[in-house]
């Protein structure tokens, strides 16, 4: 219960938020990067950048481009790994009053479970968010979320190596992704977060040259905020797990589409570049909607506008 007497809080397959809004994954670093600009503690959760097995350096540059509403990024989950994660950042997280949330990447199926029992015997983290939609690596990343089968197979050996949640991170470059999150929700998923970003590209047409060092990168922002709310629609209806939805949220009018459409909390990504406080900012727009409509338990929102 806040001090204004509504119920903002939630739970997402086990880790319990005082309200619904986190980060997205690789828009808000481990959480230090914000804390001058945001008190991180007002948050409902933090998603922190994505961990693999071993550092990655990233892609090519340039790697983020500007688009109309929105940019494109080809960073390639560039990454300190998950032995300095937990050597550098575990013992931060532990000081926040907030769920801290990692969101995990690997190669191969064997190296997304070795990074989630690593994380399981560190304490300190409240979950698991297995990214298997990343457009901009070329092993695994996209390809295990294109297919329910390897979607699956992912996620059952996350679930075998931690007794964490495991939110599973869906793709919208797919044609249904009905059903992905149906085979991620058999398989042992606890939630599901989507959508991660489109791939798209952009040509500097003075070079003649695609932009990006990597030639396609992920679109994000305003200008995928449609699709979002299109496939967290879609699998609110198909799939009994709680959503993190996320894609273009930059305000809480945003937010409430996204819990209107399904999503049991949201995820800032992008926005966070223009507006740093825009999580906050979120949460309070929430509440004042919230009175206005005389609504006093965020859970009555969550998927209301499916009648
Ligand atoms: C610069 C950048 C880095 C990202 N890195 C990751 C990542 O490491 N893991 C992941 O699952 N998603 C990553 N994403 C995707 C976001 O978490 C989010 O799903 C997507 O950007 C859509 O939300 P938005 O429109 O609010 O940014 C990244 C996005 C951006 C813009």
């Amino acid at each position: 219960m806040t001090s204004s007497g509504l119920n903002m809080s939630v739970n997402i397959g086990g880790i319990k938020m005082k309200n619904p809004v986190t980060t997205a994954s690789g828009t808000f670093g481990f959480g230090p990067e914000y804390s001058p600009y945001v008190d991180i503690n007002r948050l409902g959760a933090v998603v922190v950048k994505g961990t693999t097995l071993k550092p990655r350096l990233g892609n090519a540059t340039p790697r983020i481009v500007e688009t109309p509403s929105g940019i494109l990024n080809s960073i390639g989950l560039q990454n300190p790994g998950v032995d300095y994660l937990v050597e550098h950042y575990v013992p931060y997280f532990k000081s926040l009053q907030v769920p801290v949330i990692v969101n995990i990447s690997g190669d191969t199926v064997e190296d997304y479970a070795k990074v989630a029992e690593k994380l399981d015997a560190a304490g300190g983290v409240a979950g698991l968010e297995v990214n298997i939609s990343c457009p901009n690596v070329k092993k695994g990343g996209m390809a295990f979320g294109s297919h329910p089968s390897m979607a699956a197979e992912v996620t059952a050996a996350v679930r075998a190596a931690t007794d964490l949640p495991v939110i599973v991170k869906l793709s919208p470059n797919v044609t249904d992704i009905t059903a992905v999150a149906e085979a991620v929700a058999k398989a042992g998923a606890d939630a599901l977060s989507l959508i991660n970003t489109l791939l798209g590209m952009a040509i500097d047409i003075d070079k003649g040259r695609p932009v990006l060092g990597n030639v396609m990168g992920g679109l994000s922002g305003p200008a995928v905020k449609p699709v979002a709310v299109r496939a967290v629609w879609q699998v609110y209806k198909a799939v009994q797990l709680p959503i993190i939805g996320m894609g273009g949220i930059a305000n809480a009018a945003d937010a409430i589409e996204f819990i209107l459409a399904g999503a049991s909390a949201v995820a800032v990504g992008t926005a966070n570049f223009a507006n740093p406080r825009a999580t906050v900012d979120i949460i309070e727009g929430i509440e004042r909607y919230m009175k206005e409509k005389g609504i006093r338990d965020i859970n009555r929102l969550v998927g209301a506008a499916h009648g």
